[in-house]
């Protein structure tokens, strides 16, 4: 699937979820990679989660690791992980200063910081959102509302 589609889906659906309803017997292979993840987790410094959609799982995750990073290249999914308040110490990183330009852009009241003439501004906006030298967003500095379906 196309970064697009994920990023209606992410518009649409308020992330990477469905309202289809179905029946597991048994354990399901998602409960037991969970399980095994789970496990595995606490031995690792930093664990990278790619493709980590609107960040449900990343956040879960993140209960068992010392430290987590979620990545997508769906800019929509990565503003509702943005959104959502959790204790944990997930990080959410732009993929590039590109992606955060337009990420400010979308907060309303902000001015257009795709525009070059504004460079100077949005280059100060970069230099102050670096984290672990990686340019990033946490505790929910800039207010995001996603639209939920
Ligand atoms: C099937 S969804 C899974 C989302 C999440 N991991 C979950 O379990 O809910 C796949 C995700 O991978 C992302 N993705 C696809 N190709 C990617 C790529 N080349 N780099 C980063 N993310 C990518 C999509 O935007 C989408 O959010």
């Amino acid at each position: 699937m196309g970064i697009e589609w994920y990023d209606r889906i992410a518009r649409k659906n308020g992330g990477y979820r469905s309202n289809a309803v179905f029946t597991i017997e048994g354990v399901s292979a998602e409960q037991l990679f969970e399980e095994r993840l789970v496990e595995m987790l606490p031995a690792f410094d930093t664990v990278l989660d790619a493709g980590c959609g609107h960040g449900d799982f990343t956040l879960k995750m993140s209960r068992h690791a010392k430290s987590i990073v979620g990545f997508d290249n769906s800019m929509e999914m990565i503003k509702i992980a943005n959104s959502m308040k959790d204790e944990s110490q997930a990080v959410f990183y732009f993929p590039d200063t590109n992606e955060f330009a337009k990420f400010l852009t979308g907060i309303p009241g902000n001015p257009d910081y795709t525009d070059p003439s504004l460079s100077k501004d949005f280059d100060a906006k970069v230099e102050e959102n670096q984290i672990n030298g990686k340019l990033g967003v946490k505790e929910y500095k800039y207010i995001w509302k996603a639209n939920k379906p």
